[in-house]
C-alpha cells in the first residue's frame, strides 16, 4: 500500500541505472582524476579501491535492506526501524544531502556552460595552457557561472518534481549507455597521444612512498561520495525498490559499474594530463582543461566535446536528482509537503547555499578558512571526508547491531532465501568499517 502511493521503480533494470546513475556523475569524472593526480597516482588508487569492495559495498547492501525494509526516507526509517536517537542519522543525512548539492550543482553548471562553449567554438583550437586560462577566466567570473549553477538546479528540480519512475528512471535508461560509449572512444584517442603511457604508469603503478593520512582520508571519503553512500541516498532509492531483486547483486553491479567509469575516466585524463604536460596535482580544474585539450585534436572535435559535456552534465544530473530527492523524500514522507513544493523550496534554499561556493573561484578566493580552504573546499572537505564517512559507519552499525535480524531477512530476499556471505558482511559491517573508518579519520584529522 505504501509502496503504490509513494511511487517506486518499474523494474529491476531501472532501479540498477538510477542507483548507477546516482552514482555515477562528477564524482568519477571530474573529482576522481583529480584527486588522484593530488594524491600521487596508484597507490591512491589502490587504498581505494580496497575501500570500495570491502567497505563500500557492505555499507551500500546495508543502505539499500535499511531502505527496503521501512520504505521511507533516512529520517523515516531509522525512526520506524528503531528509533530515539538513530533518527539523528537520518537528520544528518538530509543536511548532508543539502550540503553536497550546494557545490555540486556549482561544478554540475560548468559542464552546461562547457557544453555551450564547445559548440560555440570558444575552446576551439587553444593548447592546454591557453584552455587553462579560458577555465580560470570562467569560474572566476561573478555572474556567468551563478547563471549556469541557477539553470543546473533548475533542471534537477525538474527531474524531481515529476518523481522516481517518470523522471529519473527514464533519463538515466537511455543516457548513461551512451556515457560510456563516449568514454571509451576518448580512451582510444588518448592513448594515441605521445606521453600518455607516463601518465598509465602513474595511474597504474602505485608508489607507497607518497602514502600519508591524507592519502587515506582522501580515498576513503571519495568512495562514500563516489557510491552515494553515508547520507541515505541509497536508502532512500531502496525505499523505492521491489522486494523482487535481491540486494546482493543489485549493490555488486552498482559498485563495479561505478568503479568502472572511474578508472576509465582516469584512463582518458591523466594520460592526457602527461601527454599535454600539466601538474597532474592541479586540482579541480583538471577535467575540464584536458578534455578540451583532446577534442582539439580530434577531427569534429567541438561536436565531441559538445556531446561529452552534454552527457557529463546528464550524469551530474542523475546524481544531483538522487541528493535532492533524499531532501524531498523527507519532507514529503515526514511532512506532508507537497512533492512540487517540497522540492521547490529545497531548491532554492540549496541554490543559495551554493553561491558562495561558486564565488570560491573569483571574488571569494582570498576568504580562507583553516589556513587555505576556501568556502568551496570546506563544503567539500566537511561533506566528503567527514559527515558521509561518519554516517557510513553508522549506518553500518546500526545494520549490524540494531535491526540485524530485520537487514539480513531483507538482504537474503524473498525468493532467493539465503545470502551465503551473510557471516562475514555483518563482520565488515560491525567491526571492520567502523575501526577502519574511525582510524582513517582520527589519524587524518
Ligand atoms: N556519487 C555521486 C558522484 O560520484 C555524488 C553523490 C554523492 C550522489 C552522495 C549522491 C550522494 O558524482
Amino acid at each position: 500500500m505504501a509502496r503504490q502511493l509513494r511511487g517506486g521503480f518499474a523494474s529491476r533494470l531501472g532501479f540498477i541505472l538510477a542507483a548507477a546513475g546516482s552514482a555515477i556523475g562528477l564524482g568519477n569524472i571530474w573529482k576522481f582524476p583529480y584527486i588522484t593526480g593530488e594524491n600521487g597516482g596508484g597507490a591512491f588508487l589502490v587504498i581505494y579501491l580496497v575501500t570500495v569492495f570491502v567497505i563500500g559495498f557492505s555499507i551500500m547492501m546495508a543502505e539499500l535492506a535499511i531502505g527496503r525494509a521501512a520504505e521511507r526516507n533516512p529520517v523515516g526509517a531509522f525512526s520506524r526501524l528503531k528509533g530515539g536517537a538513530w533518527v539523528g542519522v537520518g537528520y544528518m543525512g538530509v543536511l548532508t544531502g543539502v550540503i553536497i548539492l550546494s557545490f555540486y550543482s556549482v561544478v554540475g553548471g560548468w559542464t552546461i556552460a562547457y557544453a555551450l562553449k564547445a559548440i560555440s567554438g570558444q575552446l576551439a583550437g587553444g593548447d592546454a595552457a591557453a584552455l587553462g586560462g579560458t577555465f580560470g577566466g570562467f569560474i572566476g567570473d561573478t555572474a556567468e557561472p551563478l547563471v549556469y549553477h541557477a539553470i543546473f538546479m533548475t533542471l534537477t528540480c525538474v527531474v524531481v518534481g515529476v518523481g522516481i519512475g517518470g523522471g529519473i528512471e527514464r533519463a538515466a535508461k537511455v543516457l548513461m549507455p551512451l556515457l560510456l560509449f563516449l568514454i571509451v572512444v576518448l580512451i582510444v584517442q588518448v592513448l594515441s597521444l605521445p606521453g600518455a603511457e607516463a601518465g598509465i604508469s602513474f595511474f597504474f603503478s602505485p608508489d607507497f612512498s607518497k602514502v600519508n593520512g591524507d592519502t587515506f582520508i582522501a580515498a576513503v571519503g571519495h568512495a562514500f561520495f563516489s557510491l552515494s553512500l553515508g547520507m541515505g541516498t541509497m536508502l532512500t532509492y531502496g525505499s523505492y525498490l521491489s522486494r523482487k531483486v535481491w540486494l546482493p547483486t543489485a549493490a555488486a553491479t552498482v559498485t563495479v559499474l561505478d568503479t568502472l567509469i572511474a578508472i576509465l575516466a582516469g584512463m582518458i585524463i591523466l594520460p592526457a594530463v602527461f601527454a599535454f604536460g600539466i601538474d597532474p596535482g592541479a586540482g579541480p580544474g583538471l577535467t575540464f582543461i584536458t578534455l578540451p585539450a583532446i577534442f582539439n585534436q580530434m577531427p569534429g572535435g567541438d561536436w565531441v566535446a559538445f556531446a561529452f559535456f552534454i552527457l557529463l552534465a546528464v550524469a551530474a544530473l542523475t546524481s544531483a536528482v538522487s541528493l535532492l530527492e533524499v531532501v524531498v523524500a523527507y519532507f514529503v514522507d515526514e511532512k506532508q509537503v507537497l512533492r512540487t513544493r517540497a522540492t521547490m523550496a529545497a531548491g532554492v534554499i540549496i541554490f543559495l547555499l551554493g553561491i558562495p561556493s561558486s564565488l570560491s573561484f573569483g571574488l571569494l578566493s582570498d576568504t580562507t578558512f583553516f589556513g587555505t580552504m576556501t568556502f568551496f573546499d570546506v563544503m567539500d572537505y566537511l561533506s566528503s571526508n567527514i559527515l558521509l564517512p561518519v554516517g557510513g559507519i553508522l549506518v553500518a552499525i546500526f545494520a549490524a547491531w540494531i535491526a540485524w535480524p530485520r537487514i539480513i531477512e531483507e538482504a537474503s530476499g524473498w525468493e532467493k532465501s539465503t545470502f551465503p556471505l551473510a557471516g562475514l558482511w555483518r563482520i565488515v559491517l560491525g567491526v571492520v568499517a567502523p575501526v577502519a573508518v574511525l582510524l582513517v579519520l582520527y589519524h587524518g584529522l
